[in-house]
Protein backbone atom coordinates (compact mmCIF):
# COMPACT_ATOMS: atom_id res chain seq x y z
CA UNK A 1 0.00 0.00 0.00
CA UNK A 2 1.37 3.23 -0.76
CA UNK A 3 1.20 5.96 2.18
CA UNK A 4 -1.01 8.02 0.43
CA UNK A 5 -3.77 5.42 0.34
CA UNK A 6 -3.98 5.42 3.85
CA UNK A 7 -6.64 6.79 5.61
CA UNK A 8 -6.01 10.00 7.94
CA UNK A 9 -4.73 11.44 10.36
CA UNK A 10 -2.08 8.78 10.61
CA UNK A 11 1.28 8.17 12.17
CA UNK A 12 3.76 7.23 9.81
CA UNK A 13 7.36 6.68 10.67
CA UNK A 14 9.99 6.90 7.54
CA UNK A 15 11.77 3.56 8.29
CA UNK A 16 14.89 4.94 6.64
CA UNK A 17 15.26 7.97 8.56
CA UNK A 18 14.43 5.49 11.74
CA UNK A 19 17.70 3.28 10.73
CA UNK A 20 19.77 6.19 10.06
CA UNK A 21 18.98 7.73 13.90
CA UNK A 22 19.66 4.21 15.33
CA UNK A 23 22.50 3.59 13.81
CA UNK A 24 23.85 7.26 14.45
CA UNK A 25 23.17 6.66 18.48
CA UNK A 26 24.61 3.28 18.16
CA UNK A 27 28.22 4.17 16.72
CA UNK A 28 27.74 7.07 19.72
CA UNK A 29 26.71 5.38 22.64
CA UNK A 30 26.97 1.54 21.92
CA UNK A 31 25.31 -1.56 23.92
CA UNK A 32 24.33 -0.79 27.56
CA UNK A 33 25.89 3.13 27.01
CA UNK A 34 22.54 4.21 26.30
CA UNK A 35 19.14 3.09 27.74
CA UNK A 36 16.40 3.95 24.91
CA UNK A 37 13.33 5.26 26.59
CA UNK A 38 10.43 3.93 25.47
CA UNK A 39 8.16 7.52 26.61
CA UNK A 40 8.98 8.55 23.42
CA UNK A 41 7.22 5.69 20.97
CA UNK A 42 5.24 3.98 23.50
CA UNK A 43 5.35 0.65 21.16
CA UNK A 44 6.60 -2.66 22.06
CA UNK A 45 7.15 -3.63 18.03
CA UNK A 46 9.48 -0.47 17.65
CA UNK A 47 11.51 -0.94 20.84
CA UNK A 48 12.10 -4.72 19.51
CA UNK A 49 12.99 -3.12 16.29
CA UNK A 50 15.22 -0.31 17.85
CA UNK A 51 17.00 -3.12 20.37
CA UNK A 52 17.63 -5.71 17.24
CA UNK A 53 19.17 -2.57 14.98
CA UNK A 54 20.71 -1.09 17.65
CA UNK A 55 22.06 -3.81 19.97
CA UNK A 56 20.68 -1.86 23.40
CA UNK A 57 18.84 -4.33 25.24
CA UNK A 58 18.04 -2.19 28.73
CA UNK A 59 14.94 0.41 28.50
CA UNK A 60 14.06 3.35 30.28
CA UNK A 61 9.94 3.24 31.18
CA UNK A 62 7.92 6.23 32.45
CA UNK A 63 5.01 4.41 33.58
CA UNK A 64 4.23 0.89 35.29
CA UNK A 65 2.16 -0.01 31.58
CA UNK A 66 5.16 0.54 30.39
CA UNK A 67 7.22 -1.56 32.16
CA UNK A 68 4.62 -4.45 32.18
CA UNK A 69 3.79 -4.39 28.11
CA UNK A 70 7.82 -4.33 28.13
CA UNK A 71 7.58 -7.46 30.29
CA UNK A 72 5.24 -9.06 28.62
CA UNK A 73 6.75 -8.67 25.29
CA UNK A 74 9.89 -10.08 26.35
CA UNK A 75 12.00 -6.87 26.54
CA UNK A 76 12.48 -7.04 29.96
CA UNK A 77 16.53 -7.71 30.13
CA UNK A 78 16.75 -4.82 32.26
CA UNK A 79 13.55 -2.62 32.52
CA UNK A 80 14.35 0.87 34.54
CA UNK A 81 11.16 2.78 35.47
CA UNK A 82 12.97 6.33 35.37
CA UNK A 83 9.90 7.67 37.62
CA UNK A 84 8.76 7.59 40.94
CA UNK A 85 5.71 5.34 41.40
CA UNK A 86 3.38 4.57 44.62
CA UNK A 87 1.95 1.47 43.36
CA UNK A 88 3.49 -1.04 45.18
CA UNK A 89 1.24 -3.71 44.21
CA UNK A 90 1.36 -3.60 40.25
CA UNK A 91 5.21 -3.00 41.12
CA UNK A 92 5.35 -6.59 43.16
CA UNK A 93 3.48 -8.49 40.84
CA UNK A 94 6.12 -7.09 37.83
CA UNK A 95 9.18 -7.64 39.79
CA UNK A 96 7.81 -10.91 40.70
CA UNK A 97 7.99 -12.33 37.05
CA UNK A 98 11.35 -14.40 36.44
CA UNK A 99 11.92 -13.16 33.07
CA UNK A 100 12.19 -9.39 33.41
CA UNK A 101 14.77 -7.02 35.71
CA UNK A 102 13.04 -3.66 37.02
CA UNK A 103 14.56 -1.14 38.87
CA UNK A 104 12.94 1.79 39.95
CA UNK A 105 13.69 5.49 41.16
CA UNK A 106 13.56 6.49 44.09
CA UNK A 107 12.95 10.23 46.07
CA UNK A 108 11.53 10.31 49.27
CA UNK A 109 11.05 7.50 52.26
CA UNK A 110 7.72 7.19 50.51
CA UNK A 111 8.81 5.62 47.13
CA UNK A 112 11.76 3.66 48.88
CA UNK A 113 9.39 1.98 50.90
CA UNK A 114 7.54 1.23 47.79
CA UNK A 115 10.29 -0.52 46.05
CA UNK A 116 11.68 -2.07 49.38
CA UNK A 117 7.35 -3.74 50.01
CA UNK A 118 7.56 -4.63 46.27
CA UNK A 119 10.89 -6.10 46.31
CA UNK A 120 12.59 -3.59 43.41
CA UNK A 121 15.58 -2.55 42.92
CA UNK A 122 16.49 1.29 43.12
CA UNK A 123 18.47 4.04 41.81
CA UNK A 124 18.48 7.34 43.83
CA UNK A 125 16.35 9.83 42.04
CA UNK A 126 18.67 12.92 42.36
CA UNK A 127 17.59 16.95 41.38
CA UNK A 128 19.89 17.95 39.00
CA UNK A 129 18.22 21.05 38.30
CA UNK A 130 14.69 20.05 37.01
CA UNK A 131 12.08 21.44 38.93
CA UNK A 132 10.37 17.82 39.02
CA UNK A 133 11.20 14.72 40.52
CA UNK A 134 14.77 13.97 42.43
CA UNK A 135 16.01 14.09 46.10
CA UNK A 136 18.45 16.84 47.10
CA UNK A 137 22.10 15.70 46.73
CA UNK A 138 22.57 15.24 50.31
CA UNK A 139 19.70 13.39 51.06
CA UNK A 140 20.73 10.64 48.29
CA UNK A 141 22.72 8.52 51.22
CA UNK A 142 20.20 8.60 53.85
CA UNK A 143 17.90 7.17 51.02
CA UNK A 144 20.38 4.42 49.85
CA UNK A 145 20.36 3.60 53.91
CA UNK A 146 16.78 3.30 54.14
CA UNK A 147 16.60 1.07 50.93
CA UNK A 148 19.54 -1.25 51.35
CA UNK A 149 18.30 -1.71 55.44
CA UNK A 150 14.81 -2.69 53.92
CA UNK A 151 16.75 -5.54 52.15
CA UNK A 152 17.05 -4.11 48.46
CA UNK A 153 19.65 -3.35 45.81
CA UNK A 154 20.80 0.52 45.29
CA UNK A 155 22.08 0.18 41.53
CA UNK A 156 23.05 3.58 41.48
CA UNK A 157 22.09 7.38 40.65
CA UNK A 158 19.77 8.66 38.28
CA UNK A 159 19.92 12.42 37.43
CA UNK A 160 17.62 13.45 34.48
CA UNK A 161 19.09 17.21 33.23
CA UNK A 162 15.34 17.57 31.33
CA UNK A 163 15.72 21.70 32.05
CA UNK A 164 19.12 21.30 29.56
CA UNK A 165 18.26 18.58 26.79
CA UNK A 166 16.41 21.77 24.79
CA UNK A 167 18.89 24.37 24.95
CA UNK A 168 19.72 24.87 21.19
CA UNK A 169 23.25 26.51 22.43
CA UNK A 170 26.10 23.66 22.61
CA UNK A 171 27.89 25.77 24.76
CA UNK A 172 25.47 26.62 27.30
CA UNK A 173 24.50 22.74 27.03
CA UNK A 174 27.94 21.91 27.44
CA UNK A 175 28.20 24.26 31.16
CA UNK A 176 24.73 22.57 31.95
CA UNK A 177 25.21 19.45 31.80
CA UNK A 178 28.91 19.70 33.94
CA UNK A 179 26.97 21.44 36.60
CA UNK A 180 23.74 18.82 36.44
CA UNK A 181 26.80 16.30 36.60
CA UNK A 182 28.29 17.88 39.49
CA UNK A 183 25.06 17.57 41.92
CA UNK A 184 24.91 13.85 40.54
CA UNK A 185 28.42 12.96 41.36
CA UNK A 186 28.41 14.07 44.86
CA UNK A 187 25.28 11.99 45.18
CA UNK A 188 27.20 9.29 43.68
CA UNK A 189 30.01 9.36 45.74
CA UNK A 190 27.77 8.93 49.04
CA UNK A 191 25.23 5.90 47.21
CA UNK A 192 27.96 4.17 45.34
CA UNK A 193 26.71 1.56 42.80
CA UNK A 194 27.33 0.89 38.93
CA UNK A 195 24.70 2.66 37.72
CA UNK A 196 24.89 6.49 36.82
CA UNK A 197 21.65 7.38 34.56
CA UNK A 198 21.42 10.42 33.23
CA UNK A 199 20.67 12.86 29.87
CA UNK A 200 18.75 12.52 27.19
CA UNK A 201 18.37 13.74 22.96
CA UNK A 202 19.82 16.81 23.60
CA UNK A 203 22.92 15.82 25.67
CA UNK A 204 23.62 12.62 24.42
CA UNK A 205 26.72 13.11 23.05
CA UNK A 206 27.77 15.66 26.21
CA UNK A 207 28.70 12.91 28.85
CA UNK A 208 31.70 11.34 29.68
CA UNK A 209 30.83 10.14 33.24
CA UNK A 210 27.12 9.28 33.53
CA UNK A 211 27.44 5.30 32.44
CA UNK A 212 24.05 5.02 30.24
CA UNK A 213 22.01 8.12 28.68
CA UNK A 214 18.29 8.04 28.47
CA UNK A 215 17.09 9.27 25.25
CA UNK A 216 14.30 8.41 23.29
CA UNK A 217 13.24 11.41 21.09
CA UNK A 218 16.38 10.63 19.43
CA UNK A 219 14.70 7.70 17.26
CA UNK A 220 11.77 10.03 15.75
CA UNK A 221 12.80 13.47 16.23
CA UNK A 222 10.40 16.43 16.32
CA UNK A 223 10.80 20.23 15.47
CA UNK A 224 12.06 21.89 18.67
CA UNK A 225 15.05 18.97 18.99
CA UNK A 226 15.89 20.07 15.08
CA UNK A 227 16.34 23.20 16.57
CA UNK A 228 19.46 21.52 17.86
CA UNK A 229 22.58 20.82 15.89
CA UNK A 230 22.01 17.00 15.71
CA UNK A 231 22.48 14.05 13.85
CA UNK A 232 19.27 12.82 13.60
CA UNK A 233 16.90 12.84 11.01
CA UNK A 234 12.94 13.43 10.67
CA UNK A 235 11.77 10.05 10.67
CA UNK A 236 8.38 10.96 12.23
CA UNK A 237 4.96 12.64 10.45
CA UNK A 238 1.74 12.66 10.97
CA UNK A 239 -0.41 12.53 7.31
CA UNK A 240 -3.31 14.80 6.90
CA UNK A 241 -5.50 15.69 3.88
CA UNK A 242 -6.79 18.74 2.60
CA UNK A 243 -10.90 18.77 3.47
CA UNK A 244 -11.54 22.20 2.63
CA UNK A 245 -9.67 25.02 0.28
CA UNK A 246 -10.83 28.91 0.54
CA UNK A 247 -9.21 29.91 -2.87
CA UNK A 248 -6.38 32.55 -2.38
CA UNK A 249 -7.06 32.45 1.43
CA UNK A 250 -6.28 28.80 3.07
CA UNK A 251 -6.46 25.01 3.46
CA UNK A 252 -7.72 23.25 6.20
CA UNK A 253 -6.29 19.72 7.05
CA UNK A 254 -7.88 17.41 8.88
CA UNK A 255 -5.67 16.70 11.45
CA UNK A 256 -5.76 19.38 14.70
CA UNK A 257 -4.99 19.57 18.36
CA UNK A 258 -6.36 16.00 18.71
CA UNK A 259 -3.02 14.39 16.68
CA UNK A 260 -0.57 16.95 17.73
CA UNK A 261 0.85 16.78 21.66
CA UNK A 262 1.41 21.06 21.33
CA UNK A 263 3.09 22.23 24.41
CA UNK A 264 6.23 22.59 21.94
CA UNK A 265 4.18 24.39 19.69
CA UNK A 266 1.99 23.95 16.21
CA UNK A 267 3.27 21.33 14.01
CA UNK A 268 4.54 22.25 10.74
CA UNK A 269 3.75 21.96 7.14
CA UNK A 270 6.38 22.38 4.24
CA UNK A 271 5.78 25.66 2.46
CA UNK A 272 2.84 26.81 4.34
CA UNK A 273 2.51 28.85 7.18
CA UNK A 274 0.58 27.21 9.80
CA UNK A 275 -2.13 29.64 10.16
CA UNK A 276 -3.66 28.10 13.55
CA UNK A 277 -4.71 24.46 14.69
CA UNK A 278 -8.05 23.73 16.34
CA UNK A 279 -10.14 19.81 17.27
CA UNK A 280 -9.53 18.64 14.47
CA UNK A 281 -8.06 20.88 11.72
CA UNK A 282 -5.30 22.85 10.89
CA UNK A 283 -5.62 25.36 9.01
CA UNK A 284 -2.44 26.59 6.74
CA UNK A 285 -1.87 29.57 4.34
CA UNK A 286 -0.47 30.10 0.52
CA UNK A 287 2.73 29.33 0.19
CA UNK A 288 5.09 31.97 -1.17
CA UNK A 289 3.74 31.62 -4.79
CA UNK A 290 0.39 31.94 -3.26
CA UNK A 291 -0.43 28.31 -3.55
CA UNK A 292 -2.56 26.37 -1.73
CA UNK A 293 -2.46 22.12 -1.93
CA UNK A 294 -5.76 21.09 -3.84
CA UNK A 295 -8.70 19.43 -2.19
CA UNK A 296 -7.92 16.03 -1.35
CA UNK A 297 -4.23 15.93 -1.34
CA UNK A 298 -2.20 14.33 1.46
CA UNK A 299 0.16 16.84 3.49
CA UNK A 300 2.50 15.43 5.79
CA UNK A 301 2.65 17.01 9.13
CA UNK A 302 5.59 17.29 11.10
CA UNK A 303 5.14 17.97 15.10
CA UNK A 304 7.06 19.76 17.91
CA UNK A 305 7.10 17.27 20.30
CA UNK A 306 6.91 13.49 19.83
CA UNK A 307 6.38 11.94 22.63
CA UNK A 308 2.79 13.32 23.14
CA UNK A 309 1.85 13.31 19.83
CA UNK A 310 2.95 9.33 19.66
CA UNK A 311 0.66 8.87 22.88
CA UNK A 312 -2.58 10.10 20.90
CA UNK A 313 -2.62 7.86 18.04
CA UNK A 314 -2.85 3.91 17.92
CA UNK A 315 -0.69 2.82 15.45
CA UNK A 316 2.75 3.87 13.96
CA UNK A 317 2.80 3.13 10.26
CA UNK A 318 6.22 2.03 9.01
CA UNK A 319 7.09 2.94 5.71
CA UNK A 320 10.05 3.31 3.54
CA UNK A 321 10.21 5.32 -0.20
CA UNK A 322 6.49 5.83 0.54
CA UNK A 323 4.84 2.12 0.72
CA UNK A 324 3.83 0.61 4.35
CA UNK A 325 5.94 -1.88 4.94
CA UNK A 326 4.74 -2.74 8.55
CA UNK A 327 2.06 -1.15 10.98
CA UNK A 328 3.36 -1.14 14.74
CA UNK A 329 0.95 -0.63 17.48
CA UNK A 330 1.31 2.19 20.20
CA UNK A 331 0.50 -0.70 22.95
CA UNK A 332 2.36 0.92 25.69
CA UNK A 333 -0.07 3.96 25.56
CA UNK A 334 -2.42 4.95 28.59
CA UNK A 335 -1.82 4.36 32.11
C1 LIG B 1 13.35 10.74 32.96
C2 LIG B 1 13.65 11.08 31.55
N1 LIG B 1 14.83 10.70 31.05
C3 LIG B 1 15.19 10.99 29.79
C4 LIG B 1 14.34 11.70 28.96
C5 LIG B 1 14.94 12.06 27.62
O1 LIG B 1 14.18 12.09 26.56
P1 LIG B 1 14.55 12.82 25.20
O2 LIG B 1 15.09 11.78 24.33
O3 LIG B 1 13.22 13.33 24.77
O4 LIG B 1 15.52 13.92 25.45
C6 LIG B 1 13.09 12.11 29.42
C7 LIG B 1 12.18 12.88 28.55
O5 LIG B 1 11.26 13.52 28.88
C8 LIG B 1 12.73 11.80 30.75
O6 LIG B 1 11.56 12.18 31.28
Amino acid sequence: MHIEELATPVLVVDIDALDHNIDAMAAARPGPALRPHVKAFKSTEMARYVAGRGGHRNFCCATLREIRGMAFAGLGDDLLLANETLDAAVLATLVRRDDARITVAVDSDETVDVAVEAGADVLIDVDVGLPRCGCRPDDASRLAERARSGGVSVRGVMGYEGHVVGNPDREARTAAVAESMDLLRRAHDAVGGDVVSAGGTGTYDLHDWATEVQAGSYLLMDTAYSELDLPFTQALSVWSTVVSVSPGRWAVLDAGLKAFGMDHGNPTVDGHPVFFCSDEHTTVLPDSNGGLPAIGSKVPMTPAHVDPTVAYHETLVAVSAGNVVDRWPVDLRGW
